[in-house]
Formats: structure tokens, sequence, C-alpha cells
């Protein structure tokens, strides 16, 4: 069975784009399948360094074919400016493939999530502001716009002028900012044309690469914690990250699925808000985030930091079916004296069994911790699980026990070869 998924086992930002850029060589098709351009996505090969929202991370290799699938949200304007950036610095984008049934991103719904989060006042959730919460609703409503519309590009600029008129009817009534729907038509009969080479079926076209033997890969943004149905309700995404959205974003039937490869950093991270129970505030945390470099791709927010939670990634590993677990990120705790790992939760003294289904406990949960000490030394040119020091195999060998599933990659710098890959 030739079908890999790559998920988030944490709040995102694990360093998927990276492990996906590893994995690609070997695949033919990468498919981006829920989403949009909330994700921040970023490659580094020798002193290039790429950062994508909407484009599968798998197009810096020729032979890949970059497919945005039927479950993502498509901001135009993001990807033209993301396909004329990279085909200015050589990448070719002309093999990318966009779902017909994919849906488009416009405007509004950018001036809508802003209202939203301004309405919510300290209770924002920190979103992206990129339009993501209320483009999946007009989808759930049956209102959205889907990208096989741009076949028919009068019917499509009639279709824009409806959708336009009736949003920002609903903007004045909220009292936010509204624009105009002229120039909106024109902007995206414009972009609408340009999109239209790209517009494919690919529900059948990865049936068919399939069929022919090829390997596909699965490319998950945000993450399991970040998921609408499993995170932290309701300081979660709008869509489904976890490994059977990519089903339902692909197309991809379960049974084709054989590898599902969970990302995690050595440590913990969260842009945005809502509960995190290993937080690290104060000194050590500002360690993590100016060595990770933890902040964010898309908005330059600091992200939050912490510690490894092995009880949110047991958690994740049912969740997704995960095979295996890239461990990344080792290198960032090289300095470190002592490197904490969360085994538990308690509540008011008496433990819990595993993850809580209610968010708002986890804000009040107390972590039960290991302390490993830490290995005092460089490890960014370890190249084999034997180079690595003891002391850092044995963080490994923690998560390995303690979530049932082996780790197959480590991370130990930014740059696409700088890992271990186990047999
Ligand atoms: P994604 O959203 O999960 O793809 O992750 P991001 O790209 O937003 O953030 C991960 C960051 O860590 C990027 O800047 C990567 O270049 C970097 N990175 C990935 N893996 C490693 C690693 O093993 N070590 C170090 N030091 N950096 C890494
Ligand atoms: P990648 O793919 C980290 C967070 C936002 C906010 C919440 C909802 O790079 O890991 P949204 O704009 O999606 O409605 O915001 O989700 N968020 C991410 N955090 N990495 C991401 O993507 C994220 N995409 C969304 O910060 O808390
Ligand atoms: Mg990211």
């Amino acid at each position: 069975m030739p079908v890999a998924v790559v998920v988030g086992t944490q709040w995102g930002d694990e360093g998927k784009a990276k492990v996906i850029d590893l994995l690609a060589e070997t695949h033919s098709h990468v498919v981006r399948y829920q989403g949009g351009h909330n994700a921040g996505h970023t490659v580094v090969v020798g002193d290039q360094r790429y950062a994508l929202q909407l484009i599968p991370s798998g197009v810096l290799y020729p032979h890949v074919t970059p497919v945005i699938g039927n479950g993502v949200v498509v901001d135009l304007p993001t990807l033209f400016k993301e396909i004329d950036s990279l085909e200015s610095r050589g990448i070719s984008c002309s093999k990318l493939m966009v779902s017909s049934l994919a849906q488009l991103i416009f405007p509004w719904h950018q001036l809508l999530d802003a209202l939203h989060e301004s309405r919510l006042g300290d209770a924002k959730i920190g979103t992206t502001l990129k339009g993501i919460g209320p483009a999946y609703a007009d989808k759930a409503l049956r209102v959205g716009l889907r990208v096989g519309m741009v076949r028919d590009i009068p019917a499509f600029a009639q279709l824009v002028r409806e959708r336009a008129t009736a949003a920002r009817e609903m903007l004045v009534a909220l009292g936010g900012e509204t624009f105009d729907v002229e120039a909106m038509v024109i902007q995206f009969t414009e972009l609408g044309t340009r999109l239209q080479p790209y517009v494919a079926d690919t529900v059948n076209a990865l049936h068919k690469a399939i069929e022919a033997g090829n390997n596909v890969l699965l490319e998950g943004a945000q993450a399991t914690f970040l998921d609408l149905d499993h995170g932290t309700y309701p300081f979660v995404t709008s869509s489904n990250p976890t490994a059977g959205g990519a089903c339902a974003g692909t197309g991809i039937g379960p049974r084709q699925i054989s590898r599902v490869v969970g990302i995690a950093k050595a440590y913990t991270t969260r842009v945005g808000s809502g509960p995190f129970p290993t937080e690290l505030i104060g000194e050590l945390g500002d360690k993590i985030v100016d060595i990770g470099h933890e902040f964010g791709t898309v908005t330059g927010r600091r992200r939050r930091p912490g510690w490894l939670d092995l009880v949110m990634l047991r958690h994740a590993v049912r969740i997704n079916s995960l095979t295996e677990i890239a461990l990344t990120k080792l290198d960032v705790l090289d300095t470190f004296d002592e490197v904490r790992v969360c085994v538990g939760y308690s509540l008011n003294g008496a433990p819990l069994d595993g993850y809580p289904d209610d968010s708002e406990l986890l804000g009040e949960i107390t972590p039960t911790y290991v302390d490993l000490p830490g290995w005092k030394q460089e490890i960014r040119a370890c190249r084999t699980y034997d180079q690595l020091p003891v002391r850092a195999q044995a963080v490994v060998e923690l998560v390995e026990k303690y979530v049932g599933v082996p780790v197959s990659i480590i991370g130990v710098g930014p740059e696409r070869d700088s890992c271990v890959v186990r047999a």
C-alpha cells in the first residue's frame, strides 16, 4: 500500500515540512489535505530557505507532482504569490494540481475572521486572521465557492458578485470593515482565469497514480491538538488535521494508507490562545524560543514554549493510528542541564487516566515529569543513532517506551540532511 500520511502531533510547527521534504524523495505526489495559508512550512536546502503556506512541501523535487487536495481552503492571491516566488527561484510549479472540489477563500472571510476575533476580546482564539474559519463555515453552510467553478468565468464572476454582496451586508450589519464589491469581482475574475490551467480532478489523478504503482504522500498542516474535533476546542483550527482528515481531504480511502508518521518536537510549542499543561514561562522557556527560533513563519508571533508531553503524544498515536514518530529539533536541547518530559497528569492530587475529554480541565491539571540529564554537547553532525550521545538516546527511548511506537527519524538541525534515519 503506497500511501503515507504525515501529521503534526502537538499544536503545529513540529517540523512537518522538513520531514515531508525528506520523504518526498521516494514519492511521486505530495498532497495537502486540509487547512490553507494559515500553515507555515519551512524547508531548508543548503543556504536556501523556503517558507511555504499553500504549496505542498514536496515541490522542491522536480519529480514530485504537488497537489492541493479537496479538503484545502485556497487563497488565490497567496497561491500565485507563492508560485511566482518559487518560480523566480528556479522551482517549477508547472505540475501543480488544485482540486476542483477545494474551497476558495475570499477577502471577506478575512474581514469576518478579524471581526469575530475582535468581538471575542480577551477570549479570542488568536487565529492567523487568514479567513480559515469563515471559509470552512461557508463550506459547511453550502454557500462556499469551489475551485472548479472558475472553469466558467462569467458564471463564476456572477457568483462572486452574489456572495460578495451578501458578505458585505453582513459586515455592515456587524459593524465590520467593508469593501468594494465590483473591484472584488474584477480581481477574482483575473485570479480565477489564472487558476484555470491548475484545476484538476485530483481524486481521479491520485487513484490513477496509486494504481500505476506510485507512492503518494499526504501532507498535514496544523496538528492533532488543533483539530476541530480532537483538539483543545475552541482554541483550534476549523479543519481536521488528524489522519482521518487525510482521507476526507483527498478522496483516498483508509485501507490504502500503510504508513502514518507523527511529527513531534522534542519539546512543545503553541501559537495563539488555549490550555498548555507543560508551558514554560520564564528563563528556560525564553532559552527554547531563542535557540529554536520559535517565531511563527506566517504571523511572526512568538510561539509559547513548553516541555515534551507524552500524555498528548500517546493520545496522538491513538487518534492518528501512528505507525512511527519523527522526533524533531532534539538539537535545540543540546545545552540544557536537564530535559523534562511529562509522563502523566493529575487533578487535585488524583492521577488522570490519560488525556482528558474536557479541554478546560487541561488548563487545571498538574503534569508529572521525568527529569533526564542533559547531554551537553552538539548533536548537529550526528547521522546515525549510535553517534547520538547516550543521554540523547535516553529521551528517544523514553518516548518509544511510553507511546508504544518507534521513533524512526530524529531531527538534529534545520537542513534537509540534518537527521538520523533509523532503519
Ligand atoms: P511545520 O509547520 O511543522 O512544517 O514546522 P515549521 O516549518 O513552521 O517550523 C519548524 C522550524 O524548525 C523550521 O524553521 C525548520 O527549518 C526548523 N527545523 C525543522 N526540523 C529541525 C530540527 O531537527 N532541528 C532544528 N534546529 N530545526 C529544525
Ligand atoms: P503549521 O501547519 C501553529 C493556530 C493559530 C490559532 C488556531 C486557529 O505551520 O503547523 P486559524 O487561523 O487556523 O483559524 O487559527 O490555530 N494555527 C497554527 N499554529 N502552526 C500552524 O500551522 C497553525 N495554523 C493555525 O495560531 O491558535
Ligand atoms: Mg509551521
